[in-house]
């Protein structure tokens, strides 16, 4: 086995500097622990960027891609496929959509529903060239999501972008009402911004966004890359929010860390694809689909109420952080908190003394400490991470 040097010289030599790494490699995990190669244990929340929704090793996820591997891992989309179908089923079942389209990553289901709502309006012959996002937004790392994402340093550096993107405030209702016009095609919104620092959607602007597209044949669609398969508590994240979006994209919890995510649509945009207007070669295959049906199913039979428990447990928690100067607000929806923190404190300092002190916790924009657990975390490990960072606050001298 290769030592934590070892591993890093490789990755030096090798790999294309994209990544900003901690100084840690992880062998193993079970539960919400997990160990790395100098055997040390951590306390994991942050599941992997909000995806391992079952933790590590959970032993129904592991059997099943097992089982599935044994049988065939991927025959390609040429051909019928049993874990698929049940997939789809299972998942848009109860739900207000009608038709997915599975693929492999928030990226790539973000690109799908932003090429399935320019086929909706040159199937109905409309010119609606104009895509708007919010600023702040993260929807991915291909050169439209990154254009869709409104944040310049993502994508400034790799223009020229496709044009049909415009970003307007977050939480500013006025300004993009101002922004949608008769040539605008989708209004594309997080109900939590994950990566700016888990922003949380006003419900107002939210609502009165909705009326506003369905008011002017504009279709809504929901990034759930980040807020659904149960994170924010219930099943998709614009459920808290009463409306009915046309599109919404699912990626990171939806296979609990095995890659697939999925674009999911309801009404005429539900039926705007034919065949040859969209593919995959790997999406959905055998292995991805049943992996997440494991997820999909243990959500529908208790899970999805354990979150919600877990997240107002840990939101207290974490809430008692409020004490200290340095932490200005605390916020998100079930196990998808932030800690935002004043300038006189680094998230990135945090997260790094608390990996040290056996903790895992996520950085996010606008100096926010961001918490995104398994959803089969237990009480105790909450209690432990949460008293080591009261801990780590308490002797934080600023
Ligand atoms: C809201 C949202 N959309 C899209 C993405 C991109 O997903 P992926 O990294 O799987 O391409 C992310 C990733 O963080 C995200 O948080």
């Amino acid at each position: 086995m290769l030592d934590l040097r070892q591993i890093k010289e490789l990755d030096a030599k090798n790999y294309m500097h994209t990544f900003s790494r901690q100084n840690i490699c992880f062998t193993h995990g079970k539960g919400s622990k997990l160990y790395d190669t100098f055997g040390n244990e951590y306390i994991d929340l942050g599941g992997g960027i909000a995806v391992n929704c079952l933790g590590h090793d959970d032993a129904e996820l592991t059997a099943a891609i097992c089982e599935q591997a044994h049988k065939l891992i991927h025959s390609s989309n040429l051909y019928y496929n049993e874990p698929q179908a049940l997939l789809c089923e299972e998942l848009l079942s109860g739900t207000i959509f009608e038709r997915a389209f599975l693929c492999n990553s928030g990226a790539e289901a973000n690109e799908g529903a932003i090429k399935l709502v320019r086929k909706h309006f040159y199937n109905k012959g409309e010119n609606r060239p104009k895509i708007i996002t919010a600023k702040g937004s993260f929807h991915g790392r291909t050169i439209a999501t990154v254009t869709a994402t409104g944040q310049e340093k993502y994508n400034k550096p790799f223009a020229p972008l496709p044009p049909g993107f415009t970003h307007v405030p977050y939480n500013d209702f006025a300004a993009l009402k101002n922004e949608a016009d008769e040539h605008t095609a989708a209004i594309m919104l997080e109900v939590i911004q994950g990566e700016s620092g888990v922003l949380p959607a006003d419900y107002d602007y939210i609502v009165n966004a909705y009326a506003l597209a369905k008011s002017r044949g504009i279709l809504f669609v929901i990034d759930e890359v980040q807020t659904g398969m149960g994170r924010t508590g219930k099943m998709f994240g614009f459920e808290h929010y009463g409306i009915q979006p046309d599109i919404i994209t699912l990626a990171k919890g939806l296979g609990g860390g095995v890659p697939i995510g999925a674009v999911l649509a309801r009404g005429d945009a539900a039926t705007a694809f034919a065949p040859g207007d969209h593919g995959t070669t790997f999406g959905g295959n055998p292995l991805a689909c049943a992996a997440a049906r494991v997820v999909v199913n243990r959500l529908k039979n208790g899970l999805l109420e354990e979150v919600a428990k877990k997240g107002e447990y840990l939101l207290g928690k974490l809430s008692k952080l409020k004490k200290f100067n340095f932490v200005r607000d605390v916020r998100g929806k079930g196990l998808l908190l932030g800690v935002n923190l004043t300038e006189k404190v680094q998230n990135a300092e945090i997260v790094g003394k608390m990996a040290a002190n056996g903790v895992i916790i996520l950085t996010a924009g606008n100096n926010t400490l961001r918490f995104a657990p398994a959803y089969t975390i237990t009480k105790e490990e909450t209690d432990e991470a949460c008293n080591k960072l009261m801990d780590l606050f308490a002797h934080t001298n600023v």
